[in-house]
């Protein structure tokens, strides 16, 4: 598509030059500030595991009024837990205080029937570790989670993929033993000596967690599935905790009759009845790789989360492609998303990844990362950052800590973003966000640096517009008609445009129309 009215002009001026990784964000200071989404809940009778994400120094206390009936707030970690039956829509006002000041917010918690007001974010073991995860990295992960700011500022998932169970014709000690019990229970392997006890360890830091299984016979990576098992594998994943389940399709195509669309939503309807038996609240995150149009069906089959095209991995392909590929393809109102269901083009490749026996950095240039976490957030898509968290360097943890960034991602409205030119490599998606406001991403796939132009005209403004640049924190200025940024090859420029406000004499904001 190219838009006649959106000037995209082409000024490559030089190539630039070997990348630097450029920190945009300023480091959160050190009054206190809650962070995170404006909405949260479980379902009736669920339960309600909340870290109150809040940067600022430590020590800080925090307090919640309004909270539904049954859940209570630790006043020193901000942890919010309980049971609460009656269903509604609660305001909470938050509180945090340290000795720098006090900061307070007001947000919802729903308790009814959905799960996944805004789209997930957390960590996953899969390209951190591959099959090499255990308890032990589970733990220190979720560990560094809370430490190294990220829950401060809304991470708030440890989900393990493929690799926690005994696998078939391995020499590997760990790995070796019947799949299932006695009774037909799936069975841990060797480095996962009490799932319980982890996933208990886990929710102790106000974390939830995630697990994985296949509707096949066997998983991606070889390990048993749920094939046949479906009710007893769902009430072992709720009795050991878990809050999450991840279902891969893998072998369940030699289970499959064909790739009608029944076909494809069997599975997945089979164990979301299994999950919901279980009676405790779990995200289902659906793992097919797009097929049969899946955001088209996925809330249908109980789904929350979505895959919608094939692995961003290090390899054969470039990862440049492949996540720009995942990403671009999502952009549109073809793909609907919303509170509750949400497009997964796969995991954030930032920071350490690992490839084979080693541990590296993400192939990704910092400017395409920029790119990535941008699309990603235009894209109300989850935040799975798959990264060593024991390696996270100030460059990524910069990265994945911008408040306002994650804010366009996490926006109460769940809205997608749009297409709103495309020339060649380069691509103005606009998302409108709750407040009335915008976020506007200039991309450029391209590999000269390029003058960006985006018109108010084709966003369908009138009127000057304060024009924030979201990575930088940074206020630009008030534009009238048009928008223009010089874009890095492979990067990105991502602003917030909003209406002109003006103070009363009471001091209260009021938006020009
Ligand atoms: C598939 C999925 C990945 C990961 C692996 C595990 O490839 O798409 O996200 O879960 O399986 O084997």
């Amino acid at each position: 598509m190219i838009s006649a009215a959106v000037l995209l002009a082409f000024a490559p001026l030089f190539l630039a030059a070997s990348e630097e990784a450029v920190i945009r964000t300023p480091k959160p200071a050190p009054r206190p500030r809650i962070n995170g989404p404006s909405v949260t809940g479980s379902r009736p009778g669920g339960t309600f595991l909340y870290r109150v994400p809040a940067t600022g120094a430590r020590p800080m206390t925090f307090s919640a009024a309004g909270l539904p009936p049954g859940l209570v707030i630790d006043s020193s970690t901000g942890i919010i837990t309980g049971r609460s039956e009656r269903e509604g829509d609660y305001p909470v006002r938050l509180q945090t205080v340290n000795s720098f000041g006090t900061a307070t917010r007001t947000i919802r918690i729903v308790i009814g029937p959905a799960l996944a007001h805004t789209p997930p974010m957390g960590w996953s073991s899969w390209f951190a570790e591959d099959f090499h995860i255990s308890d032990r990295i589970v733990r220190k992960q979720a560990d560094l989670l809370v430490s190294s700011g990220l829950a401060a500022h809304g991470y708030g998932w440890v989900n393990i993929d493929d690799g926690w169970a005994v696998k078939q014709g391995t020499n590997e000690p760990d790995y070796r033993g019947p799949e299932r019990d006695a009774a037909g229970n799936l069975r841990s392997n060797g480095k996962f000596p009490d799932m319980k006890a982890m996933c208990d360890y886990v929710h102790g830091k106000g974390l939830k967690i995630g697990i994985y299984s296949s509707p096949g016979k066997l998983t991606c990576g070889g390990y048993p599935g749920s094939y046949g098992h479906e009710e007893q594998d769902a009430r072992q994943f709720a009795a050991w905790g878990f809050d999450l389940l991840k279902y891969d399709w893998c072998s369940y195509d030699k289970i499959a009759k064909d790739k009608s669309l029944e076909e494809l939503e069997k599975p997945y309807r089979i164990m979301n009845e299994a999950l919901r038996k279980t009676g405790r609240d779990f995200l289902y995150s659906l793992c097919q790789y797009g097929m049969g149009q899946v955001w088209n069906w996925g809330r249908d089959v109980g789904g929350h989360l979505w895959r919608t095209g094939m692995d961003i991995a290090p390899s054969p392909r470039p990862v440049w492609e492949t996540m720009t590929e995942n990403g671009f393809l999502n952009v549109g109102p073809e793909k609907p998303v919303g509170p509750g269901g949400w497009n997964d083009p796969d995991f954030l490749l930032v920071g350490h990844i690992r490839i084979g026996e080693e541990s590296l950095p993400t192939p990704l240039t910092p400017n395409e990362q920029y790119l990535q976490v941008s699309l990603w957030s235009m894209l109300s898509a989850p935040l799975l950052v798959s990264a060593d968290l024991t390696k996270l360097d100030e460059f990524t943890l910069n990265l994945l800590t911008n408040d306002e960034v994650i804010a366009v991602d996490q926006d109460a409205l769940g809205g997608q973003c749009v297409r709103v030119a495309r020339h060649g490599p380069l691509e103005v998606l606009a998302k409108d966000l709750e407040d009335g406001s915008k976020a506007v991403g200039l991309f450029n796939r391209g590999e000269l640096q390029t003058w960006m132009t985006v018109k108010w005209s084709d966003l369908r403004i009138n009127g000057p517009r304060r024009v924030r640049d979201l990575w930088r924190q940074k206020d630009l200025g008030r534009y009238q008609r048009e928008f223009r940024a010089l874009v890095p090859p492979h990067g990105v420029v991502l602003v917030r445009l909003a209406a002109l406000e003006h103070k009363n004499l009471r001091g209260r904001i009021d938006r020009k129309p």
